[in-house]
């Protein structure tokens, strides 16, 4: 079923932030005396911050380290954001991660942030951080962990037992971020508290500023000096400088104008085009720069949903192109993009409106590749505004579709600079934003030579379906002005005294430059097949008119200017790189990755991948000598570029068939047997319960969190003394959206719920009438509940304390009286003193194999049977099956994606859910009967790509008939020649004996 409770849900709330409204009685205070006079590294004014005293546009990109487990890999893709023209990095931190149980704080492994800092210092990024405590983003409990359904106070309020609950967490992590910050010589240059402080549930008094309040101070007792900034669930105003209790120094709030529904990846609704920004800005604001804390970069997608294909498909190069251009139209210069890199909901961190896979569609895809078309796309969006400081400065104006444009379906909004020394921009789009037509029109624009007509050659520019334009005017390029130039541009720089110029235009476009020349300069072709025509209509300005070559055509302007005129598509394949410990650049136009580059005696050194075999330019410097990843490369000269080939050939692959291998199995659900053992399972005997979310029905708490189980599969088993007048069992569980649940007498399947998207709770009723239950005979229910996560607590109203496991049963008797059950139950081993203290809390669920260790490395599998989960089970049941394998993959220099791939076919297989472990770590809940996600990536370093690894799948059938995996494959992607750093192998504990395991 192809569609989800939650996304519903999350869009109602989202409407509901949007009605609740803003705040107009705003006082907008002197904010001098409000400045931070803590430090003076991070400053700001209405424009944009200034990091050590230089304006700098902040162009960030969202990612969690939480969710890619290889701390070595996270230098892999802080370079690919920093390779986008990016600068920054903001990151969240998961709180349920590291406090398991209150008041054990623990951040090391995987969860150490040091490699991370040390990283984006290395690459050269600074970080945004955003550690909550409140954090959303798709995870268990919105960040929160289980034990908080325990907490009696309204969380996130001023309710004294929240406050005090989030101490520890904040002092820990608080001071952890604290020790980076720039002021302390690290990459963290602005902090934000709370997340999406922007709406409660009826009833519950908001804002609390006072709350508020106590999360900033918070902040600031741990030793947070740097600029404290928000991120309102979209402009809402609140919290605002100037607002009093609760206001932070920047305001900063979300978009996602396309929400999430990725069903329907090319509509564009009606309105969706946020053209209020500025005027809100200006309303809630002025005195802080225009920041958007997280705007759409793809979607997330639920149980049931459509794949993340087509999530990239909605939030694609035309959105981009129309959505991102017109936040710059509204001047953001604190720009993060959510999410740059999705990741992995690895070990159940994830939150059930959400399966394993947490690519978002991204421009990189969980397994670090980078797609064409988005990454390019943002690519020479980031490098233009990187590249015209001029941004920074200038002042969004009003939109027209008149003023700027000749043709009312073209609107324009300016954004002006304050004389025309400086550059101004002019944001083209569809006044019908969705538009697919292709429009011609002029543009009639201010400039130093007067209000102009252009093009000035007797064509029209045209405007081609989903489409925006930044057209510049008055624009320096390395001290010599260009008037205008209707095509985009990517950047420019110099050399000597070589100025270079790189613009680009879409195919089947005619556009136009003017560039500040004398009119006896000659303009000459230097490379290309297309021609263009030249006229110079006053005595300083040349003008050039082209149409878009199918690559490029490159022209030399007098003796000193050369400006490149690509096709778009060609234009993907240039890189601006830095050239290390210089302020000076780079271009370089060919490898799928260009990484750095660094200059010493008179030899380039560049650190790129590759795909396939490639020519390479670099333009800008010549005269060197070229290496490419370490290795000398061969160079031709021409007046304009330096050529060397790179041949790539890839590696033969040796992937072992999973399908040919011995699996050994286990049973994991022996719990059903009759001389099964449960003494050690925790009682559920509280007779009252501290959730104050979901009163009890019952005489008992069955909350798992009551009890300390807050992940993962839950098993209960409920004792009792028959009657022998049993009749209706009934049973209401709750797992979250997608789960399962099968309920056992005894060592018989009652009956399973197979679960679907919409259902996160399940009340059944089976009649054990016909089950030959004898008066004075014991017996067991046994129940298998999945766990999905813990709900998110997105507005106030307490929704992440909603609990799992069972609420509730009735066991009914002829006779009109119910046979009392005493219920038992376990999860995780050990609740919240959990063993694997290197996976983290939330790795483990209930499961017996789990229990034991056994999805462990070194599982003691000897005594198991040989059994291959492709034939499976031909009962309802649980089943474990483990194998081991060897890789050998020349990993050191190519970057080669593996994922393990499942063959879908309920028809065939039966129902089943079924969970991955890649030596010890979950990488994978599949659920055949909802979906969407059959293909698991799994990074190298949790797989030894040299060297043994232990692989587990648990087979959950639901249905008499049993389940089999129909089909497992192990599937390398194209494989990469990379210059990224080695890999280093996770720590993956292998199984010992666990004392007390049951
Ligand atoms: C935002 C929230 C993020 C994430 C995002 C959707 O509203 O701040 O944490 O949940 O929505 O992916």
């Amino acid at each position: 079923m192809k569609s989800s409770l939650f996304l519903v849900a999350t869009q109602a709330l989202l409407s509901y932030a949007l009605s609740s409204g803003g705040r107009p009685d705003i006082l907008i205070r002197d904010l001098a005396e409000k400045r931070d006079a803590k430090q003076d590294i991070v400053t700001w004014d209405e424009h944009s911050l200034f990091v050590k005293g230089e304006r700098v546009l902040i162009f960030s990109g969202e990612f969690h380290p939480f969710r890619l487990p290889v701390p070595s890999l996270w230098i892999d893709v802080l370079q690919k954001v920093k390779a986008l023209g990016f600068n920054c990095i903001s990151f969240y931190v998961d709180w349920a991660l590291l406090e398991g149980k209150p008041g054990d704080f623990s951040a090391e492994g995987v969860f150490d942030l040091k490699p991370f800092f040390d990283a984006a210092q290395k690459v050269g990024l600074y970080l945004i951080a955003r550690p909550g405590p409140y954090i959303n983003a798709e995870v268990s409990g919105g960040g929160f962990p289980g034990w908080l359904q325990r907490v009696r106070g309204l969380l996130r309020s001023s309710a004294p037992d929240y406050l005090n609950a989030t101490d520890n967490y904040i002092a820990n992590i608080g001071k952890i971020i604290a020790d980076a910050q720039i002021t302390n010589g690290g990459p963290v240059i602005l902090f934000q508290p709370e997340n999406e402080y922007s709406g409660a549930g009826d009833y519950t008094p908001f804002p609390d500023g006072s709350y508020m309040e106590y999360v900033l101070q918070q902040a600031r007792d741990a030793g947070i000096v740097v600029p404290l900034i928000s991120n309102d669930a979209s402009p809402l105003g609140h919290n605002t400088p100037g607002t009093g209790e609760g206001e932070v120094e920047i305001y900063g709030h979300d978009g996602y104008p396309l929400g999430f529904d990725c069903a329907h990846p090319t509509v564009w609704p009606k309105g969706n085009l946020p053209t209020n920004y500025r005027s809100l800005h200006l309303e809630q604001s002025p005195s802080t720069p225009y920041s958007i804390l997280e705007f759409q970069a793809g979607s997330f997608d639920p149980w049931g949903g459509w794949g993340f294909e087509q999530c990239s498909a909605l939030v694609n190069h035309e959105f981009q192109r129309v959505f991102y251009k017109n936040n710059y139209a509204a001047g953001v210069t604190i720009n993060n993009l959510y999410m740059i890199y999705g990741g992995t909901n690895w070990g159940n961190l994830g939150h059930p409106g959400g399966y394993t896979s947490y690519d978002y569609g991204s421009v990189i895809k969980e397994d670090r590749t980078i797609t064409r078309e988005k990454y390019s796309e943002l690519k020479l969006q980031a490098t233009f505004l990187q590249s015209s400081p001029g941004y920074l400065t200038a002042t969004p104006g009003k939109s027209s579709d008149k003023i700027y444009s000749d043709n009312p379906d073209i609107t324009v909004t300016p954004i002006l600079a304050n004389s025309t020394d400086e550059a101004s921009f002019f944001v083209v789009r569809h006044t019908n934003y969705s538009s697919f037509e292709s429009t011609n029109y002029k543009v009639k624009l201010p400039t130093s030579q007067g209000t102009l007509t252009i093009p000035r050659a007797n064509q029209s520019l045209s405007l081609n379906g989903r489409d925006s334009k930044v057209i510049v005017t008055d624009y320096d390029v390395q001290g010599t002005k260009l008037l205008y130039s209707t095509a985009e541009v990517f950047t420019h720089l110099k050399q000597g005294n070589q100025t270079l110029l790189i613009l680009y235009a879409g195919p089947n476009e005619h556009n136009e430059f003017a560039i500040e020349a004398p009119s006896s300069t000659q303009v000459k072709k230097v490379a290309g097949d297309e021609s263009f025509s030249v006229t110079s209509s006053n005595s300083n300005f040349l003008t050039v008119n082209w149409a878009t070559p199918k690559e490029r055509s490159i022209v030399r302007v007098g003796d000193n200017i050369l400006v490149y005129l690509l096709d778009r598509n060609a234009a993907y394949n240039y890189w601006l790189t830095d050239i290390e410990g210089t302020k000076d650049k780079v271009v370089i136009n060919g490898p799928y990755l260009v990484r750095s580059a660094s200059l010493k005696d008179n030899e380039l050194h560049i650190k790129a991948d590759f795909n396939a075999s490639t020519t390479v330019e670099v333009l800008g410097i010549s005269g060197t000598k070229v290496f490419i990843n370490d290795a000398e490369t061969s160079t031709e000269s021409s007046d304009f570029a330096t050529t060397a080939n790179v041949s790539v050939n890839s590696p033969s692959l040796t992937i072992p068939k999973l399908a040919d291998l011995e699996w050994k199995y286990i049973d994991s659900l022996p719990e059903i047997q009759k001389e099964y053992d449960d003494s050690q399972w925790t009682k559920a005997d509280h007779k009252s319960t501290d959730n104050t979310y979901q009163p009890l029905v019952a005489p008992v708490s069955t909350y798992s969190s009551d009890y300390g189980y807050h992940t993962g599969v839950l098993l209960y088993r409920g004792h009792f003394n028959a009657t022998g007048n049993e009749g209706n069992f009934s049973l209401w569980t709750q797992g979250g959206s997608g789960f399962a649940v099968s309920v056992w007498l005894d060592d018989h399947l009652l009956s399973s719920f197979g679960g679907n998207p919409a259902n996160a709770s399940y009340r059944g009723k089976y009649d054990v009438t016909g089950a030959g239950l004898e008066a004075g005979t014991e017996h067991v229910f046994t129940v298998v509940v999945e766990n999905m996560g813990l709900s998110e607590n997105w507005i106030v109203a307490d929704e992440m304390k909603q609990p799992r496991g069972i609420l509730g049963w009735r066991l009914e008797t002829s006779k009109a009286t119910n046979t009392p059950i005493s219920w038992k139950l376990t999860g995780n081993l050990g609740g919240e003193d959990y063993l694997d203290r290197i996976r983290g809390p939330l790795n483990e669920g209930g499961l017996f194999v789990e229990r034991q260790g056994y999805h462990l490395p070194g599982a003691p599998t000897e005594s198991w049977v040989s059994h291959s989960p492709l034939e499976g089970i031909g009962l309802p049941g649980i089943a474990f099956y483990s194998t081991s394998f060897d890789l050998n993959l020349p990993s050191d220099e190519w970057d080669i994606p593996l994922a393990f791939s499942f063959s879908n076919d309920t028809a065939a297989s039966g129902i089943y859910r079924a969970q991955l472990y890649v030596n010890g770590w979950q990488f994978g809940k599949l659920a055949s009967n909802v979906g969407p996600q059959t293909v698991f990536p799994v990074p190298e370093g949790i797989l030894n790509y040299n060297g043994k690894n232990y692989v587990g799948i648990s087979l959950w059938a639901l249905e008499q008939g049993g389940a089999k995996i129909p089909g497992l494959e192990l599937v390398a992607g194209t494989p990469v020649w990379t210059s990224r750093e080695k890999v280093e192998l996770v720590d993956s504990p292998g199984w010992k004996k666990r004392e007390g395991a049951y």
